[in-house]
């Protein structure tokens, strides 16, 4: 398997483009299944989380175009069938995203129970108890759910948890219900809104975006449409932490900072000096190390949870006693455990992580269970003494496009080793 070294100790210095968000670009590619007319997205990110979306577009028959700066048309007018495979769904759970969509436009969907994963038990029934509520019949059998309904019907649904993709499948399918369909406690991540804006060129009525109220009223149909996909705020996220820990001065292109505000308010208070402009963040950090932060996770505007790890890793290097407590997930620390084998004086109590900063990590080979995790681990490798060897980088690739290419151009000596 692929691997990632690093010989840490290198501050970073220049300028890279931020992709276009993971988490957006899923749901969007999602969407055009809703569409009686092919749709082109733009500023996919180059991903192996989009290469499984497409291969289960691909499946179902939808025809796919991809040009080289990774803008891909989606044409779902010669459908074959409405079904998602375990073997796609187990190894992405954004698979999810489908039924919603396959519900609402073509009235049935068979789409994998996704299972556990790394970082939770993650269950998928606020999806499932929405549209039913909006008059799907569903049963859940052999590990499949199989949902059918003529034309969905408008709801009122109230989220007993706040949920970025339940929000997002309802939402979706609400678009082609009949009817007026709220949404109650809605996630109000950028992610969404960018969704519900992609939907509204598609001529739904979505309003409300950004806040905990959704209000869909359902339309007949839905054309293609040409989008480009929002920023992604956790990359920009995790490289303005490694300039934090690492020192040095860095530039994000193509980024927004109202996206993350959370973030960089934790990032002046580790000492990092941040300016802004509408598309880009510059950070700064002179201090020789940052100060330990205290971060609670929570939903949007909140602290982000795909956040957690990378803070985890520069309070590990901070001076001072740092606190991180995750509230989203019950199961998101697997990176202590591998920071820990790089000399990081860090415990769990609960759902916190408590540490106190050393002055020097030392380079280890290690491995992480999770996208976030793994890059928190690279982030750590970066400013550990002697040589770090990142196992099971698959998990990186998921979610991070070129990290190396993008790392090695700020300065950092990094290299993917082939299997
Ligand atoms: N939950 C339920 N029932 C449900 C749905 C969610 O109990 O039906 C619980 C979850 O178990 C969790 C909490 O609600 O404890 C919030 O989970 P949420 O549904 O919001 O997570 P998600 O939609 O599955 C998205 C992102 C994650 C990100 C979370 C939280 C996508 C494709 N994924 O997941 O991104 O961590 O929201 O912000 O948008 C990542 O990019 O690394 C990643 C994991």
């Amino acid at each position: 398997m692929e691997r990632l070294i690093i010989q840490g100790g290198r501050p970073l210095e220049g300028e890279i483009r931020i992709s276009g968000a993971k988490n957006s670009a899923l749901p969007i590619l999602a969407a055009a299944l809703l569409a009686d007319g092919a749709s082109r997205i733009d500023r996919i990110p180059h991903l192996q989380d989009i290469t499984t979306t497409m291969e289960l577009l691909g499946q179902m028959g939808v025809g796919l175009t991809v040009d080289e700066h990774m803008n891909i048309e989606v044409d779902p007018r010669d459908i074959r069938e409405c079904y998602a495979p375990y073997e796609l769904v187990k190894t992405m759970r954004a698979s999810i995203l489908v039924l919603g969509p396959l519900l609402a436009r073509y009235g049935q969907a068979d789409v994998s129970l996704p299972g556990g994963c790394a970082i939770g038990i993650r269950p998928v029934n606020l999806h499932v108890d929405g549209l039913r509520q909006m008059g799907a019949n569903i049963e859940v059998e052999n590990g499949y759910i199989r949902a059918r309904c003529k034309r969905l019907r408008g709801a009122r649904l109230v989220m007993d948890l706040v949920s970025v993709t339940g929000t997002e499948n309802l939402m979706m399918a609400a678009t082609l219900a009949k009817g007026t369909t709220v949404i109650e406690n809605a996630a109000r991540e950028p992610e969404v809104v960018d969704l519900a804006d992609c939907l509204n060129r598609m001529g739904a009525r979505v309003s409300g975006a950004g806040t905990d109220t959704l209000v869909i009223e359902g339309v007949e149909k839905l054309n293609g449409v040409q989008y480009n996909v929002l920023p992604d705020r956790i990359e920009t996220g995790t490289y303005l932490v490694a300039v934090a820990m690492a020192g040095g001065r860095v530039k994000l292109k193509d980024t927004r900072p109202e996206l993350l505000e959370a973030v960089l308010l934790k990032l002046e208070e580790a000492g990092a000096q941040v300016s802004t402009g509408e598309d880009w963040i510059e950070l700064g950090m002179s201090r020789e190390r940052p100060r330990a932060v205290k971060v609670w996770t929570a939903p949007y505007p909140g602290f982000p949870t795909d956040m957690q790890a990378q803070f985890c890793a520069l309070n590990a290097v901070a001076s001072g006693v740092g606190m991180v407590t995750e509230t989203v997930f019950e199961n998101r620390f697997m990176h202590i455990l591998e920071m820990q084998r790089m000399g990081a004086d860090v415990r769990l109590e609960g759902r916190t992580a408590i540490s106190t900063g050393v002055a020097q990590l030392t380079g280890a080979p290690v491995m992480a269970t999770d996208l976030r995790a793994s890059a928190s681990l690279v982030l750590a490798g970066l400013v550990a003494s002697g040589e770090t060897l990142v196992h099971r980088i698959y998990h990186i690739d998921r979610g991070y496009e070129c990290i190396e290419e993008k790392l090695a151009q700020l300065g950092a000596n990094i290299r993917r080793l082939p299997r």
